[in-house]
């Protein structure tokens, strides 16, 4: 299927490890222009240099994406090299376990690295969304849905997430602008790698997991989130707003029944 995405310029936050990561390189594969928002600029420039050693259109601008003045530099320099921007993926993220004894001021800085950064990104790309007639996909969490105990911050953030994605979905749509979300839940990321060790039996905790994922006891790669991301982005899904699509094998929504066994 043609995606229709070549020269489309494309903002994946977060977009050189992980499932960010993933992402970039699907985008660059249907010929888009990538350009990777993300805080170490060594790894950046390495993860671009590579892209283009395959053929690949991308470019790094830092951002630390909890500092707007990080945020407004990235995407003007972006509108400066390239005139445009046609899909924003708000990508950057971390499960930083603040639970409720962790207090208020740690609350807030959960939600400035999960959520806030997202608003602001959007915010400073407003204008050149509307004149491309965009789109965004957000990356949010089964944990919205589901909780996972210790973790109040980034199940709030995910959860503004999905409530984000239905507002803007319809406050943008008078401007042809879509909005959809696509959510993991069991991907192995070097965010995952930290979690899972955190567990008091790691090995017997993610076989635990695996083994209640419906569709192959196995979890979801990162490739597979990226190709979601890939075609909600494309104009191949024009008609496709305010969704929130959970890519997770059926892990988060099937009959317990079935899948803890
Ligand atoms: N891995 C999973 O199983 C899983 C499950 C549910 C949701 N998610 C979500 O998917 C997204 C990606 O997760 P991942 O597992 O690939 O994480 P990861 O930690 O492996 O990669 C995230 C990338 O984002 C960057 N980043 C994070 N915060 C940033 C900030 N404030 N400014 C700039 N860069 C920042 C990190 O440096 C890193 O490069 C996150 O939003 C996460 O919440 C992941």
């Amino acid at each position: 299927m043609e995606l229709n995405l070549e020269n489309k310029v494309v903002i994946v936050t977060g977009g050189t490890k992980g499932i960010g990561e993933g992402i970039s390189r699907s985008f660059a594969s249907e010929g888009a222009i990538v350009v990777v928002f993300g805080r170490n600029q060594q790894e950046g420039d390495a993860f671009v240099a590579d892209l283009k050693e395959s053929g690949g259109k991308a470019a790094f601008r830092f951002a630390e994406m909890t500092d707007e003045a990080n945020v407004k530099e990235a995407v003007d320099r972006t509108l400066d090299e390239f005139g445009r921007i046609d899909v924003v993926v708000n990508n950057a993220g971390v499960n930083d376990g603040v639970d409720l004894g962790a207090g208020v001021d740690a609350f807030r800085g959960s939600l400035e690295k999960n959520l806030t950064q997202c608003y602001s990104l959007v915010h400073h790309c407003l204008n050149a969304l509307k004149q491309s007639r965009g789109n965004i996909v957000n990356i949010g969490s089964k944990v919205a849905e589901t909780g996972q105990g210790g973790t109040s911050g980034y199940a709030a953030s995910k959860g503004g997430m999905n409530g984000l994605t239905r507002e803007w979905a319809l406050d943008l749509a008078k401007d042809g602008i879509r909005v959809n979300s696509v959510i993991p839940a069991e991907v192995m990321t070097p965010l995952y790698e930290r979690w899972i060790a955190r567990q008091p039996d790691p090995e017997g905790d993610l076989k635990a997991i695996c083994d209640s994922i419906p569709l192959e006891n196995r979890m979801t790669t990162s490739q597979e989130i990226a190709d979601a991301v890939v075609f909600v982005a494309s104009p191949r899904s024009s008609h496709t707003t305010g969704q929130i699509l959970y890519v997770d094998g059926g892990y988060t929504h099937f009959d317990r029944r079935y899948t803890c066994g």
